[in-house]
């Protein structure tokens, strides 16, 4: 089952996700891949090909996934060490180039652009598809509406995607990660994308346990269809 992801409540800076990864201090990744992810992303019915945005992808496994399944990746990561990660845990070749003033990692099928989501050049790319696994709720709720202006911004042809976030009562547990709802994410969204629950799935297992008050969240995987 999909874990939560605990950090320090001061990620809010840049500096704070760079040093994080620096230290090997990482607890979101995924040892596995997103068991969500394999069964909601073929719903979205993206031929092999389609360019997927990967939106502050660490060294996510599920980048692995979607090459296996022939999609070209396209990720968006603030932190170098994350990126060079990805690259040699797999073995995986790749090259360097600087594209408009931002390094972008080359490699088969994938590139992954070492950026700060908030300071990248207009129409980056023409990826039509995303896949956001903690990075909406990565980031606190003042900078969740200039997530997806950037998002749109960056890629202004994105049709469709999956966010995937935690659903629990923030006022018993601070972020990140920050605490989503379906109705949160219609709000949010809505200028640009059609809304549609996949799954809010209350976990009450041991290990959901976000804390020792033994607080519960939800799994949720929303849908979303540009209008
Ligand atoms: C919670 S982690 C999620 C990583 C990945 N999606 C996963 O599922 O393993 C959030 C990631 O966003 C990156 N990040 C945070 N703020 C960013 C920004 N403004 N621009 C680009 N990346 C950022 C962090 O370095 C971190 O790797």
């Amino acid at each position: 089952m999909v874990r939560a992801f605990v950090a320090p409540s001061a990620m809010t800076e840049n500096q704070d996700w760079e040093e994080a990864w620096e230290y090997g201090f990482f607890a979101w990744h995924r040892p596995s891949w997103n068991p969500s992810l394999l069964r909601f992303f073929p719903l979205l019915n993206h031929d092999a090909g389609t360019k997927v945005l990967v939106p502050l992808c660490g060294k996510s496994r599920d980048m692995e996934w979607l090459l296996r399944q022939g999609y070209q990746v396209v990720g968006l990561e603030i932190s170098g060490a994350a990126i060079e990660d990805f690259f040699r845990e797999r073995g995986l070749e790749y090259s360097k180039t600087i594209r408009s003033g931002v390094t972008v990692w080359l490699g088969d099928n994938i590139e992954i652009w070492e950026a700060d989501l908030f300071a990248l050049p207009d129409a980056m790319t023409d990826a039509t598809a995303f896949y956001d696994c903690g990075a909406f709720i990565a980031l606190p709720p003042a900078q969740h509406g200039a997530y997806v202006e950037n998002l749109m911004r960056l890629a202004p042809q994105l049709q469709s995607g999956l966010v995937m976030g935690l659903e629990y009562d923030q006022s018993l547990v601070a972020g990140p990660p920050w605490s989503i709802n379906p109705e949160y994410v219609r709000e949010k969204w809505g200028s640009w994308f059609e809304s549609a629950e996949l799954e809010r799935d209350w976990d009450s297992s041991e290990s959901a346990r976000m804390n020792d008050k033994g607080e519960r969240y939800a799994h949720l995987t929303i849908r979303l269809d540009r209008r």
